[in-house]
C-alpha cells in the first residue's frame, strides 16, 4: 500500500509488518487484474468498514481489577450483516482481527451467503482465568461491542477458545441490554437456546462434500481412494468418518499426540473411540506409528490438513505426494508451498471454500432463529450439501475460465460479488 509522503507514522491500514493483514492485502493485489471495471472499487476491500477497540475491565476472583483489550472489526457489510467468530487468545491484535474479518468477507461471498465479514477477539489466555472470570469478561466485552452487533448488523460465533457456552453468555447479555430475548445475535449456540442441529459436524461435512467434487473432477473414485488427515478433532474427525463411510481408505492420521498409519485403511470408528478415551491417536491398535516427515510424504489421493496454520510449507511441500489437498484448517498452506504444489499439478481446494460448511450452517441457524422454526438434521445436511456443491462448481468454473488456482478463483468469485454489490448500491451520500 502506498504511503502518503506527508505522513510520518504508519496508518493502521499499512501492511508493513502487519502479518496476516499484509498477507490478505497481497491476496487482494493478486486478484485485482481479474476484476475488470470493478477494480475501481478495490480500495473498499483494503479498508475495514469499522474497527472497534474496547476496554474490558472486570473484578478478578481475588478482588483486584484487570483490564483486557477487546476488538470487533466489521470488514465489509455490503452484501449483508457482518459474520465471524470471537477469539480468546493472548496474541490477538487489531491487525490479526482485521485479516480474519477480511477472510470472512471472502468466505461468505465465495459461498454466496448473504453476509459480510467480521471478527472479534480479546487479548487473553483463557487458561489463566476461572469460569466466573471468563463469564464476566465475555459479558462486559459483549456489552461494550453491543453498539455495533445485532441480528441485522453483525452476528458473532465461536472461534479459537470460545464455544457454545460463550455464545450463550453473549446472547444473554445482548438480550438483557435490549430488553428482549434475541437468539439471532450469535450463532454456534447450544441447541436448547436456538442453536442448529448439524452445526457441530458442518465443517467436516463441507470438507467431505467438496472433497468428493474435487475427486470427481480429477477422475478419482471415492470408493478405495486413500485419505491422509492432519487433525482429528471436530473438522478432521468428522471428515474422516464421512470418507470412511463412503468407502475411502483413511490410511494415516496425525494429531498433537503423533501419527498413525495403516496402508490397508484405519478403522476410523474405532480410532474415534480411541481418541475419546485416550485424548489422541497415539497408541491406536492395528496401526503403526509414523514420523512427521514420513506422514507428509505418504502417497495419497486426498490430503486434508485440518489442524493448524502453515503446516504445508517450504520444508515439506516438495515431499507431498497427494493429488488433491482439501484445506479443512484456516491457512494450512503457505504461499510458497501453494506454488510448489500447484507446479506439481496438485489440486488445492482452498480454506475459504473447503471449510465454509461451518458458516453455512451458522447461516441456517440465523434463519431458523428469525423464523423461530427449526429444521431437522437431514434437512440441514441436505441444504448444506447443495450449497457446498454449488459453491465448488462456481469456483471451479472460474478457475477453468481464467486458468488460475482455485484459491485465486475463490477470491475472484468473492471479490466480484462484493464489488458488484458495492457498485449497484452506490456510495453514500
Ligand atoms: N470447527 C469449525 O467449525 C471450523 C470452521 C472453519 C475452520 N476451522 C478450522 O479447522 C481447524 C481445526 O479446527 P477444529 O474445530 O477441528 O479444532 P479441534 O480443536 O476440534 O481439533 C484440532 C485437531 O488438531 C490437532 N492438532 C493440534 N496441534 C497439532 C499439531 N501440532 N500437529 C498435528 N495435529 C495437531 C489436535 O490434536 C486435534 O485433533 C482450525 O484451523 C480451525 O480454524 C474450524
Amino acid at each position: 500500500m502506498s504511503e502518503h509522503p506527508t505522513h510520518q507514522l504508519p496508518s493502521y491500514l499499512n501492511s508493513h509488518e502487519l502479518g496476516p493483514w499484509g498477507v490478505y492485502l497481497e491476496q487482494v493485489e493478486r486478484v485485482t487484474p481479474y476484476l475488470g471495471k470493478l477494480s475501481k472499487w478495490v480500495e473498499t476491500l483494503k479498508r475495514p468498514k469499522r474497527s472497534l477497540i474496547v476496554d474490558v475491565p472486570i473484578e478478578l476472583d481475588n478482588g483486584t481489577i484487570a483490564h483486557f483489550e477487546g476488538y470487533r472489526v466489521q470488514h465489509n457489510t455490503t452484501r449483508g450483516p457482518g459474520k465471524g467468530g470471537v477469539r480468546f487468545h493472548q496474541d490477538v491484535t487489531l491487525s490479526e482481527v482485521m485479516a480474519l474479518a477480511a477472510w470472512m468477507s471472502v468466505k461468505t461471498a465465495a459461498v454466496n451467503l448473504p453476509f459480510g465479514g467480521a471478527k472479534g477477539g480479546i487479548r487473553i489466555d483463557p487458561r489463566n482465568y476461572s469460569r466466573g472470570e471468563l463469564e464476566r469478561i465475555t459479558r462486559r466485552y459483549t456489552s461494550e461491542i453491543g453498539v455495533i452487533i445485532g441480528p441485522n448488523k453483525d452476528i458473532p460465533a465461536p472461534d479459537v477458545n470460545t464455544n457454545a457456552q460463550t455464545m450463550a453468555w453473549m446472547m444473554d447479555t445482548y438480550s438483557m441490554n435490549e430488553g428482549a430475548t434475541t437468539t439471532g445475535v450469535v450463532t454456534g449456540k447450544p441447541v436448547s437456546l436456538g442453536g442448529s442441529l448439524g452445526r457441530v459436524e458442518a465443517t467436516g461435512r463441507g470438507v467431505y462434500v467438496v472433497g468428493c467434487e474435487a475427486a470427481r473432477d480429477k477422475g478419482i473414485p471415492i470408493e478405495g481412494a486413500r485419505v491422509v488427515i492432519q487433525g482429528f478433532g471436530n473438522v478432521g474427525g468428522t471428515a474422516a468418518r464421512l470418507f470412511y463411510e463412503a468407502g475411502a481408505k483413511v490410511i494415516a492420521v496425525q494429531d498433537h499426540t503423533g501419527c498413525v498409519h495403516n496402508a490397508n485403511g484405519l478403522e476410523v470408528l474405532a480410532l474415534l473411540k480411541h481418541v475419546e478415551e485416550h485424548g489422541g491417536v497415539a497408541g491406536c491398535p492395528d496401526a503403526e506409528s509414523l514420523g512427521a516427515a514420513d506422514f507428509w510424504a505418504l502417497e495419497t489421493e486426498l490430503l486434508i490438513p485440518a489442524a493448524l496454520e502453515s503446516q504445508i510449507n517450504e520444508d515439506n511441500a516438495n515431499s507431498v505426494r497427494a493429488r488433491i489437498v482439501i484445506e479443512g484448517a484456516n491457512g494450512p498452506t503457505t504461499p510458497e508451498a501453494d506454488d510448489i504444489l500447484t507446479s506439481k499439478g496438485t489440486l488445492i481446494v482452498p480454506d475459504v471454500l473447503a471449510n465454509a460448511g461451518g458458516v453455512t450452517v451458522s447461516y441456517f441457524e440465523w434463519v431458523q432463529d428469525f423464523s423461530s422454526f427449526y429444521w431437522t438434521e437431514p434437512e440441514i445436511n441436505h441444504r448444506l450439501e447443495a450449497m457446498m456443491r454449488a459453491a465448488y462448481t462456481s469456483v471451479a468454473a472460474v478457475a477453468d475460465k481464467h486458468q488460475v488456482t482455485q484459491r485465486t478463483a475463490a477470491f475472484i468469485t468473492a471479490c466480484t460479488r462484493i464489488l458488484e454489490s458495492r457498485e449497484v448500491r452506490g456510495l453514500y451520500p
